[in-house]
């Protein structure tokens, strides 16, 4: 991987603790390459454009040929299982101010605990403005029980009770401020023009490459910001082709997708039909187009995991930094078709890069993706693909920095 893009993948996923300063973030970027914001305002002809709404975006490139060669679309998700702040958060609890929190979708908890914790979201004020807030330090954190107090914790394995077990504590001090009037001050405002807050707990540990030969990227959030980023610079270093080449990037996929900026709504239809309009094709013409287009669904996969190898169908099993993986499952938990798969499997090739499979052991439940969604709502054969890497919804994962980059190569070429 160059270092370009460990720079470019970091500053991203350290500026992005939730999936509202993710989509800020690229808003940023998007707007600095002279992509047009048509979040407020219809889509009228431009070369070039993104709609933001809420934790979700979808940017496009306009071709020269949308009617006879549809939307190249990469889709992915922007948000990431952890620990959400609870409305009236504030409790007091031996010596400690501790804040309640609530579950959002499905984390390793026991990662989210010793680690120094910051606090990042957004408020609505009284005048209808939406702010991002972050803390710049860590303010809390969920300490473990010790071994002498848990003594065969290592034998029995770790059991939280999730209501009890993993509250922060975030002072000692009784006369610090309660959570919305800190929460005011992050966020520059004054208490009482905070209508409604939405919190979460973040690991202020930044991105960092580790490895003796430095091939491994640790970070939070990699599933599912990896894929944003591949996607992202992916198009943002492409040039306009026949088909119009669209990055969708959803909130809300860890818990189902079935929100009103999630894949299951009608963001990613409204946002093709809208582009479709601009390029003067007909509704119907619309429909004709989506048959001539495809998807690719970029989700990270399960590598083999060094010492768990019995958890993985060896023969369809990637191995980090040999390349993405094409996740198949014929109970259509990913939308793989072997047509699909010939589709990603061709735009390898021409990056010239490997690709992998993945196909989970019968006796082991696989997950899934916006894929069968999108593949689902709009008729458009997908393809669900990831690059490898362990710790799958841990506060800390990793994955291998050559996979990122063969990622963003091969969606590349897709777009091409
Ligand atoms: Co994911």
């Amino acid at each position: 991987m160059t270092k370009s893009h460990i720079e470019s993948i970091s500053a991203q996923l350290d500026a992005s603790p939730t999936s509202r300063h993710l989509v800020a973030f690229i808003s940023h970027q998007l707007r600095a390459a002279k992509f047009v914001d048509f979040s407020n305002t219809a889509v009228t002809t431009a070369n070039s454009g993104f709609v933001a709404t809420a934790g979700s975006i979808v940017a496009w490139r306009s071709g020269k040929q949308t009617a006879k060669q549809g939307f190249r679309i990469v889709g992915a998700h922007t948000d990431s299982p952890g620990l959400h702040i609870k409305p009236n958060p504030d409790d007091h609890k031996h010596g400690f101010k501790i804040l309640q929190v609530e579950i959002y979708g499905g984390p390793l908890l026991n990662s989210w605990l010793d680690r120094d914790l910051g606090i990042a979201g957004h408020v609505v004020l009284r005048s209808g403005e939406i702010k991002l807030f972050r803390s710049n330090n860590a303010v809390a954190r969920i300490s473990q029980l010790a071994i002498h107090l848990d003594r065969e914790v290592n034998e029995r394995g770790l059991i939280l009770d999730k209501h009890l077990h993993l509250s922060p504590a975030w002072s000692t001090n009784d006369k610090s401020p309660n959570f919305i009037d800190w929460v005011a001050k992050q966020a520059n405002t004054a208490t009482r023009q905070i209508v409604q807050i939405d919190a979460q707990l973040f690991d202020t540990n930044k991105a960092t490459v580790i490895g003796s030969d430095g091939s491994l990227l640790a970070s939070g959030r990699l599933d599912n910001q990896a894929s944003c980023w591949a996607a992202i610079s992916a198009l943002l270093e492409s040039v306009s082709g026949a088909a119009t080449q669209v990055v969708a990037l959803f909130d809300h996929e860890e818990v189902g997708s079935q929100s009103a900026t999630g894949a299951a709504g009608p963001l990613l239809e409204h946002t093709l039909e809208q582009i479709a309009n601009s390029q003067k094709i007909s509704r119907v013409g619309f429909i004709e187009t989506l048959k001539m287009s495809s998807c690719i669904s970029a989700d990270n996969a399960h590598a083999v995991h060094h010492n768990y190898p019995e958890r993985h169908d060896l023969a369809n099993a990637p191995i980090i930094n040999q390349g993405p993986a094409i996740k198949i499952n014929s109970n259509q938990r990913y939308a793989t078709s072997a047509q699909s798969a010939a589709l990603f499997v061709g735009a390898c090739k021409r990056a010239k890069v490997k690709h992998q499979l993945f196909v989970s052991r019968n006796n082991m439940p696989c997950g899934t993706t916006i894929g069968p969604i999108t593949a689902t709502r709009l008729g458009i054969d997908t393809v669900d693909v990831g690059v490898p890497q362990l710790s799958m919804h841990s506060a800390r994962e990793v994955c291998g920095v050559d996979d990122l980059t063969s990622l963003q190569l091969a969606l590349k070429a897709y777009f091409k």
